[in-house]
């Protein structure tokens, strides 16, 4: 696909995701103070990879996209309570998010906290509502959100990343998967859940987002350690503040590149019979050298 109708397509979706959000927890209530802290970190400005994969996977199972927007849109919810709490002091304790103050930093711990639970139930309302969606797509999602995020997805990965130290490739590799992984393998699988979509397809899309998972993580980890802060949007050097053994310190800038270029290659390969005009292979491609 031409990088021109790539970045149009993307600017589509993403223009229809913020509108999307930005629609929610605008009511005025005597607890206004929960929905602005829920807002300022959901409407910060993320790049909203996960949202954008599920609309294009709905697309690709031959869905009208914009019906899956509130599913995109729940899982995004669930990312921005993950990355509210990832950055509290009793994890990796960071000062900067989506180029702006984190959460806590701005509103206090205990609204942190609590802006990131909210976030969590407000997801699944999203689905179980989704007007576009019959009672049995909007089940599968809902269980599908259920396993990306929870005690044995992120979740599990947080805990691993934050409390047991892990430290050669493979532990570290569980890690990325968990932690990473399946929060990107949700985003794919969700819109072949929401257009009901053969095993097959969504068999490709797990395959293709768990590649793609590693590549991003390990970038990020690259980013970490020789990234911009204003362009990244977070800050340089929290990895090793915190003491953690990354990919970096395993393989070194080049060897992570190279183990970047090989995932993305895998992921690209998972999904050929199915990306007719290529904007997936061009996403993965892209962000194998994001700099954000
Ligand atoms: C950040 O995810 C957390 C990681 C898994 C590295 P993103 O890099 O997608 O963050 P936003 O949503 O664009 O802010
Ligand atoms: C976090 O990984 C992944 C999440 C589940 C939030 P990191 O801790 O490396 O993410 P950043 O660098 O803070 O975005
Ligand atoms: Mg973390
Ligand atoms: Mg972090
Ligand atoms: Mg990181």
């Amino acid at each position: 696909m031409e990088k021109a109708a790539f970045h149009s397509r993307y600017e589509t979706y993403r223009a229809r995701i913020e509108a999307y959000l930005d629609t929610l927890f605008t009511e005025r209530t005597d607890w206004a103070d929960l929905y602005e802290a829920m807002r300022y970190s959901l409407l910060a400005g993320g790049k909203r990879i996960r949202p954008v994969l599920t609309l294009e996977f709905a697309r690709i199972a031959g869905m009208e996209w914009e019906k899956a927007l509130p599913v995109g849109c729940a899982l995004e919810l669930v990312h921005t309570y993950s990355l509210i709490h990832d950055d509290l002091p009793c994890m990796d304790d960071d000062d900067l998010r989506r180029g702006k103050p984190t959460n806590h930093k701005v509103y206090g711990e205990t609204l942190a906290v609590l802006a990131g639970d909210a976030l969590q139930p407000e997801a699944y309302r999203l689905i179980l509502t989704a007007p576009g969606l019959a009672a049995e797509q909007r089940a599968d999602c809902a269980l599908l959100l259920a396993q990306a995020s929870g005690a044995d997805g992120m979740l599990a990965g947080q805990v691993l990343d934050t409390l047991h130290a892990p430290g050669t490739e493979g532990e570290l590799g569980e890690v990325h998967a968990l932690k990473t992984g399946a929060m990107i393998a949700g985003a794919c699988m969700l819109g072949v859940a929401a257009a009901g979509g053969s095993g097959a397809l969504r068999a490709a899309a797990r395959e293709y987002a768990m590649q793609l998972g590693l590549a991003f993580q390990v970038r990020d980890d690259m980013l970490d350690v020789c990234g911009d802060e204003a362009t990244f949007g977070k800050p340089i050097g929290s990895d090793k503040e915190e003491g953690k053994v990354t990919y970096v310190d395993l393989l070194g800038l080049e060897g992570c590149d190279a183990l970047v270029s090989a995932c993305t290659e895998k992921a690209v390969a998972a999904v050929a019979p199915y990306d007719a005009d290529g904007f997936l292979t061009e996403l993965a491609r892209s962000l194998a050298h994001r700099n954000q």
